[in-house]
This record gives C-alpha cells, sequence and structure tokens, in this order.
C-alpha cells in the first residue's frame, strides 16, 4: 500500500474517533403527518403541528407541496410535484425550507418551470444563488423615481403612452386583441438596450408556450431571457407560483444594479388558478366567487417591481402585467384592481381590431401615469402637438359619419386625422427604433404626409425608417436639424416628381 493512501485511511479514522468522542446520545424531534385527503392538486394533512405558511412539506412516496391553508388538525398544502403513489395514508415531513428559484445569469436564454427545474434541453442550471419566491418588496427609502425610458419599439405606446424603466404597465383588453403580441415586441425591441427580460407563461396551452419561445429565439431575444413556464396541463400550484417565480428571477437582476422586464402573461388565469386553489380549501368566496385576499396576491407581486436608488445599486424591473377583459368590461373584478395596482394601462379595443387599426389600443382609455417623465422630451414635445391633432380628429369623426357638410378647417383636420390612423397602424414583430419615432413624429407635425393618400403610408413610412437606420441626427441635436433632415428624406408631394418616396439607396 502506499504511503499516502495510509496515511489518508488513518486520518479517517482519527476523525470517525473524535466524532465519536464528542457524540451525545440525546432526543430529536420529528413531527410526523399524513395524508388525509388528496386531489384536485391539493392535499390535507393531518399532524404537524408547527406546520407555517408556505412552508415546503416532503411526501414518503417523492410528492412536495407547501401549506397554503392552516386550520384547526389539518393542514391543506397545494402540491408541487406529485406521484401516482401519492394517497391517503402517505407519511409527511416538514422540511423547514420555503420555496426559493436558481438566480443568475445562468438562468438567460433558459426555459424552466417555476421550481427552477430546466424544461427545455439545456445543461443543468450552473447557477450561484437561490432567491426566494416570496420576499417583502422593496422599502420606499430604497426606491427612486422612474426617469429611464423603456423603449416598446410601438408607435403608439413610444409616443403617447410611454413606458419608463422601474414602471408597472397593464395590458389589458379581450382575447385574441394583441396583449401577448405588444408584451413580445417590447421584449424583443430590448436588444442591445442593456435590458434582461423575464416572460412568464401561465396556464397556456403548450402549442402556445412552444411559439412564444420559437418567436424569442427567431428575433435574437431569448439570449436575454428567461422563460418561466407552467402550462395548462401542471399543477395549479405550480401555475400560482408562476408569477411569484419570474418575479424572483428578476428580482436577483435588479439587486445586481441591472435593468429588467418582466412579462406575466396573463393574470386573469392566475386569479381563476388562486380562485380555483381556494375554493378547493374552503375559503369563503368573495365578488365572482374570488378569494378576498387576491389584491393584495397581486399587489404582492406587482409592489416588488420597481426601480432602486443609486444607494441600492440604481437597478430596475419593469412589469408588463396582462389581463383578459370579457366583451371589453374593465369594471370587472380582477381587471379593476390590476388597473388600481399597476402605473399606467394599454387598453386593447375589439372595434378597433376589427377596424383593421392594429395594435388596437385605444387611446383614449390608455393612460401611463409615470412615463411621462422618463420621455425624451424632444420626443414628448413632438408627441405632444401630434396628440392634440389625433384627439381633434376622433372628436370630429363623429360629424363624418352624419354626412354633415364641414367647414374647410374641419375637412383638413379630418383628413389629416385619417393619414395619422394610418401612420400609427405597425404590423406585430416589427418595433421600431426611437430615432425612427422622432422622424415620423417631425415629419407629421411638418405637413409632410398632407396631400398624400393613406395607400402611400406603408411605403413612405419603409422609406423614412430605412434612412433613420442608415444615418439620423440624435436626440439631442436641434429640431431645425430634424426637420431639414426628414424634409430632404421625405419631400413634400408638390416637390415630389411622384407620390413615390425618394430611392433610400
Ligand atoms: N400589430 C398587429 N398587426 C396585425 N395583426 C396583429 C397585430 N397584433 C396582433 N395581431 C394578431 O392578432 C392575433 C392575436 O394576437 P395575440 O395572440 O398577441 O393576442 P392576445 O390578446 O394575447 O390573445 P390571447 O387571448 O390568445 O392571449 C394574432 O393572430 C396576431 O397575429
Ligand atoms: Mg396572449
Amino acid at each position: 500500500m502506499p504511503s499516502d493512501v495510509g496515511a489518508s485511511f488513518d486520518g479517517r479514522l482519527q476523525r470517525q474517533a473524535q466524532w465519536l468522542d464528542r457524540y451525545r446520545p440525546g432526543l430529536r424531534v420529528v413531527e410526523q403527518g399524513s395524508v388525509v385527503a388528496v386531489g384536485d392538486g391539493i392535499a390535507w394533512i393531518a399532524g404537524l403541528p408547527s406546520a407555517a405558511m408556505d412552508d415546503i412539506l416532503d411526501f414518503a412516496d417523492g410528492s412536495q407541496a407547501m401549506v397554503f391553508d392552516l386550520t384547526e388538525g389539518l393542514i391543506g398544502a397545494v402540491l408541487l410535484r406529485d406521484t401516482d403513489a401519492l394517497t391517503a395514508g402517505t407519511r409527511v415531513q416538514r422540511t423547514g425550507r420555503t420555496l426559493s428559484i436558481p438566480a443568475g445569469d445562468a438562468l438567460l436564454g433558459r426555459c424552466v418551470d417555476p421550481l427552477g427545474t430546466p424544461l427545455d434541453d439545456g445543461p443543468p442550471l450552473a447557477h450561484t444563488r437561490w432567491q426566494p419566491l416570496e420576499t417583502g418588496s422593496p422599502p420606499i427609502v430604497a426606491r427612486d423615481f422612474v426617469r429611464k425610458p423603456l423603449y416598446t419599439g410601438i408607435k403608439i405606446i413610444d409616443t403617447m403612452i410611454p413606458i419608463g424603466r422601474g414602471q408597472r404597465q397593464l395590458l389589458i383588453g379581450d382575447e385574441g386583441l394583441g396583449r401577448s403580441s405588444i408584451a413580445l415586441d417590447t421584449v424583443i425591441n430590448q436588444r442591445g438596450q442593456d435590458v434582461l427580460c423575464v416572460y412568464v407563461l401561465i396556464g397556456q396551452k403548450r402549442s402556445s408556450v412552444a411559439g412564444t419561445i420559437a418567436t424569442l429565439r427567431a428575433y435574437g431575444a431569448l439570449e436575454f431571457t428567461t422563460v418561466v413556464v407552467a402550462e395548462a396541463s401542471r399543477l395549479p400550484g405550480l401555475q400560482h407560483l408562476a408569477p411569484f417565480a419570474g418575479c424572483a428571477v428578476a428580482e436577483f437582476w435588479m439587486q445586481q444594479g441591472r435593468d429588467v422586464l418582466v412579462v406575466y402573461d396573463d393574470l386573469s388565469t392566475h386569479a381563476r388558478t388562486y380562485r380555483e386553489l381556494s375554493l378547493l380549501l374552503h375559503r369563503p368566496p368573495g365578488r365572482e366567487a374570488y378569494p378576498g385576499d387576491i389584491f393584495s396576491v397581486h399587489a404582492r407581486l406587482l409592489e416588488r417591481a420597481t426601480c432602486l436608488n443609486a444607494a441600492r445599486g440604481g437597478g430596475s424591473m419593469t412589469a408588463l402585467p396582462i389581463v383578459e377583459t370579457q366583451l371589453g368590461e374593465i369594471a370587472a373584478y380582477i381587471p379593476t384592481n390590476l388597473i388600481s395596482i399597476t402605473d399606467g394601462q394599454v387598453y386593447l379595443d375589439r372595434a378597433l381590431f376589427s377596424g383593421g387599426f392594429r395594435p388596437a389600443i385605444d387611446i383614449g382609455r390608455s393612460v401611463s401615469r409615470i412615463g411621462g417623465q422618463a420621455q425624451h422630451p424632444r420626443i414628448s414635445e413632438e408627441a405632444g402637438r401630434m396628440k392634440l391633432d389625433y384627439l381633434q380628429y376622433q372628436e370630429l369623426e363623429v360629424f363624418t359619419r352624419f354626412g354633415a357638410r364641414l367647414e374647410a378647417s374641419m375637412e383638413t383636420a379630418i383628413r389629416r386625422g385619417r393619414l395619422l390612423r394610418e401612420i400609427l397602424k405597425q404590423e406585430r414583430l416589427a418595433p421600431l427604433p426611437v430615432a425612427f419615432q422622432m422622424a415620423w413624429l417631425v415629419a407629421f407635425n411638418d405637413g409632410l404626409f398632407d396631400g398624400r393618400d393613406s395607400d402611400q403610408i406603408p411605403n413612405l413610412l419603409a422609406a423614412l425608417e430605412q434612412r433613420v437606420r442608415d444615418a439620423a441626427p440624435g436626440l439631442e441635436e436641434p429640431r431645425e436639424a430634424w426637420s431639414k433632415a426628414v424634409a430632404g428624406w421625405l419631400p413634400a408631394p408638390d416637390r415630389a416628381a411622384s407620390a413615390a418616396p425618394a430611392d433610400p439607396a
């Protein structure tokens, strides 16, 4: 036997002897519970007197659950993992832990479930830290004003409903009106903006989940994004935890001083799952059968999105929660709750969508309460002028329906408004740089679109976009510089030989 192997063997013997010397026999109390009933994603457990809310419980068959309800003698727990062997009588132990999820840059480009288990075929997560799913929101003294813009790349939002880093902006509307498209565009537009993204998909079909991930990958956005998924077929407990898991991943980066964008798609499904769990756990139903604490659940989640001050690293978490309305009813329980928790909303309207105005954002019913402070003053000034024209057009448009004869000035305003409406249309998955927003605003305010036919607008905009991407003045440059540049790119119709735009080459 070589001498170093002998030495290590001696060392081990010595350590074991020391351990035996120190060993004192004693009693250790371990609480042992057992399952009384199980079904629909929840388990009732008896016999764990020191269990507390949110405790993680391990079952003898390998299942796992989280304490969700404490009643006299019985614990209601939501299952996080289950096996076919889970039945009444299965033994249960406390772990003394609460839930946390791996966080850090290893999660970029990955797709995980709310427990942090990878759902893609990538390598196991080499994480450095675990982040708790439930924590308090940052105190007031840790917060700063929202000062930096977060560009969505969508014309209507970046000009008239601007969003700032650290803001919570609700995307609200009936199903199928393009809410997810706006969120996806915003994530895609963060390319090169030094913003990390978390996209949370709650209770969606596998095909939509696959579609979202494929789109993110195709547009090069997956590399700075983490997708947190709890599909419709997963346990309701996991669907309930998904937004909190996504928030925890984002929070880790925010605490590191990074800017993060998190999308919750969507919180209506989340609220329904929470209602299901609450009713199964015999909690008293309130309005629309939702439990009374659904407001605090959503407020707790969204209050964690904020902009931290410089002393805390200056990171930010911008949240885009999505909520669904039925027949445009924004006064329903969950939508009103979320409207009151967030800093503004982008409202999508079915009539606009059917009329071909997409993204179908109703400017009159959308608002951003704090984003204006973060908007670039140049854009804000130009957008203000443009918005007045748009609102005036909306008022006047009513008269055109009666076929009334209008004054010439009103006719002009209506014609201008119609063109503006054409300009504001935007395809999905085509976010635009902020310099382009400035360019079209200046062009519109300088009247360079006046006198054109609406079907020329897409071509004119495409040419303008190409020119802006090639060379555009900085936002800081004086307005005259912009005015001159834009007039060169988009000759006024009377000066142009034809209505077609100048060749960008
Ligand atoms: N800007 C747009 N231009 C053209 N079509 C659009 C635009 N935005 C969305 N759409 C179309 O509208 C449909 C619904 O979009 P999306 O899935 O984003 O809506 P949603 O509100 O998230 O719907 P769901 O209720 O299914 O979640 C899609 O078929 C999409 O192609
Ligand atoms: Mg959607």
